[in-house]
């Protein structure tokens, strides 16, 4: 978590750090700091909130020309959201700084040594000791600042994405990664530094990723010298060409991202299917598959490791390929699956799901799993992301950037992969009649247009969700294929709305929850026509004989449920195991209005940040 960004060169680095330090906002935003010097002066501004408080108090500060600057805005690890613990930090001398993302973990030994020779510390981070352990080794063994911090973190034991800087040298920036990513953007001799491209999009296409165990000296020519901390061999720079739109990192005329990312959903999902699903030709192509068929068919086992939405969609996976390819699959939490020595066989494939691609949790997780030997597939979204780099072989959704904290357009592009993943897989293993796949091809590709339809049901979501709004509580129920979307829709409010919401399998609801409904308990049903229909119907039954609102998402033209719930939203007909995707839309349409309506901060919601890059 965190954003990091840097720049030096010949340009003043303010406005392109501020610019910066919003698109990064989502990684985190409570409190946010710059530092700009140039040859004979400095200037540091820190501010306990959010990005566009820092531009104020920068308004007043016009007396200096920088030409280099460092910039953060903050997820809290150690030590409370205000302005002492913002980054940028500096060392006793007042010459070094730093902003780094991440969690050195023996901090505390670190400190306790440091004061022992003389240290005083006025924050409470662990970056405040880095930084001071930087200075104590450059001190003590007289050498340059590059050579102080990869001796300094060669003692570091946690991670870090981090950039120093020496106030009385700014000739130089020193980046360093273990764990948290870092970009180098090169533009005319200037570099710049991101927590990903996104704050540099608008000077610089070409970029360099830094990898684990490796640090940078950027200097202000705009040459770059990159080498492994550990090994301190020389590394040439692989430059990539970034393809993204400055558009796709804007807001596009609506009011949240949220908002513009859900209604991006048909063209994110298009851009999913493109190149492979080539409905004209009848086929799935899907490179990585093609290239490990024989670990695919020969597979006992798939396990899905992931957290959060990414979780969820596992689970959308696991009733995928349980059903059309049938291979037993199970689906863990990264967080649990990584502590528990987990038992790995030879034929077992993990596929590691993640929207960043940098979830701490699921890289670690990715991590133990490879080392006991199994095959890892990876899907992603962050095209270059630190697990798509770490998998054996994966595939991109291709949503576009996700700025939004809560997940959407990412959601319904990885069931889509999964779709497409589990068709190619009944297709190669032949569990699927040649012609059902065609026409489950053909319906896919018609999806798009669905969710373009569904999305016109907003203004009635709006006004159900005005029904809502001073909810307490509220249970989602789904079955089958949509137990998932329960889950979904459950963690989209309690996420953005702090509404307290559970999801559960609509048929678990008599073994406990149902004792918590009554006239005060809203709930959502995801009531489609498809298998145990009936049976769901008989949930929405005994739910309304206890009195609770009931919200039902529904099949296109059905009757029944009208009948028996207070509000109704229809989603077009589909198989089965495309519901998940349409089903998903209200539930993440009626989370936005009603968190609006609480006045909630939709994009950036209390405590959490966009990747979840520590433990
Ligand atoms: O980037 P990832 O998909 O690995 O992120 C996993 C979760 O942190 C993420 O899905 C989180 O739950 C979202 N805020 C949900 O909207």
């Amino acid at each position: 978590m965190c954003g990091i960004v840097a720049y030096i060169g010949n340009k003043d680095p303010k406005p392109i750090l501020m610019e910066g330090l919003r698109r990064l906002e989502y990684r985190g935003y409570d409190s946010a700091g710059i530092l700009v010097c140039n040859n004979s002066k400095s200037q540091l501004s820190k501010i306990a909130g959010k990005v566009n408080a820092l531009s104020k108090i920068l308004e007043n500060k016009t007396d200096i020309t920088p030409h280099l600057g460092i910039g953060h805005t903050r997820w809290a690890t150690h030590g409370i959201p205000n302005e002492i613990n913002a980054h940028p930090h500096s060392s006793n001398s007042g010459k070094l700084f730093i902003v780094h993302n991440g969690i050195i973990e023996n901090y505390d030994t670190l400190k306790m040594e440091l004061i022992s020779r003389g240290y005083s510390f006025y924050s409470d981070t662990d970056s405040e000791v880095l930084v001071n352990l930087i200075q104590e080794i450059q001190i003590k063994e007289n050498i340059k600042l590059p050579d102080a911090v990869q001796l300094a973190l060669n003692q570091v034991v946690g991670a870090y994405g981090i950039v120093v800087c020496d106030i009385f040298n700014p000739e130089e920036l020193v980046v360093a990664r273990l764990g948290s990513p870092l970009a180098i953007g090169l533009g005319e001799n200037s570099l710049y530094v991101g927590s990903d491209a996104t704050p540099f999009l608008d000077h610089t296409r070409k970029v360099v990723y830094l990898e684990d165990n490796e640090m940078a000296v950027l200097s202000k020519n705009g040459e770059i010298n990159i080498k492994n901390i550990i090994s301190d061999e020389s590394i040439h720079p692989y430059v990539e060409e970034l393809q993204w739109s400055l558009n796709s990192i804007q807001k596009g005329g609506f009011e949240h991202f949220m908002l513009k990312e859900i209604n991006e959903q048909p063209k994110a999902i298009s851009d999913t299917l493109r190149g492979r699903l080539l409905v004209g030709q009848g086929k799935i192509q899907i490179n990585s598959i093609n290239e490990y068929k024989d670990k695919f068919l020969n597979a006992k086992r798939v396990i899905f490791v992931a957290c959060g939405t990414s979780w969820h969609a596992s689970l959308v996976g696991e009733y995928l390929f349980e059903y059309f390819i049938r291979i037993p699959v199970e689906v863990e939490y990264a967080s649990e699956f990584r502590y528990r020595d987990p038992i790995i066989q030879k034929d077992d494939i993990v596929i590691c799901i993640s929207q960043s691609g940098e979830t701490a949790d699921t890289l670690a997780a990715l991590k133990i799993a490879k080392e006991k030997g199994a095959f890892i597939y990876g899907i992603c979204n962050v095209v270059g992301s630190s697990i798509s780099r770490e998998t054996h072989s994966g595939i991109y959704t291709h949503a576009g950037p996700e700025i939004g904290v809560a997940s959407t357009k990412a959601f319904s592009t990885q069931i889509t992969v999964l779709i497409l993943i589990a068709l190619k897989l009944a297709e190669l293993k032949k569990t699927i009649d040649p012609n059902l796949l065609l026409d489950y091809q053909f319906e896919l590709s018609q999806i798009p247009e669905k969710i373009e339809r569904l999305t016109k049901s907003a203004p009635l979501i709006e006004t159900i969700a005005k029904n809502y709004s001073d909810s307490q509580n509220c249970i989602y129920l789904g079955r089958g294929f949509n137990f998932p979307v329960a889950l979904e829709g459950a963690l989209k409010l309690k996420e953005i709305s702090y509404i307290h919401a559970e999801g559960y399998p609509a048929a678990e609801m008599k073994h406990g929850p149902i004792a918590l409904i009554d006239k005060n308990m809203p709930v959502v049903v995801i009531a489609t026509k498809k298998t145990n229909y009936q049976k769901v119907v008989s949930n929405i039954q005994e739910i309304k004989s206890r009195e609770a609102n009931i919200i039902a998402i529904v099949s296109e033209g059905d009757e029944t449920v009208a009948k028996l719930a207070n509000h109704v939203i229809e989603i077009p007909n589909v198989s089965e195991c495309f519901t998940p995707i349409l089903a998903t839309i209200p539930l993440q349409l009626l989370s936005y209005y009603i968190a609006i309506i609480r006045g909630c901060n939709v994009d950036q919601p209390r405590n959490l940040a966009k990747s979840v890059t520590v433990e």
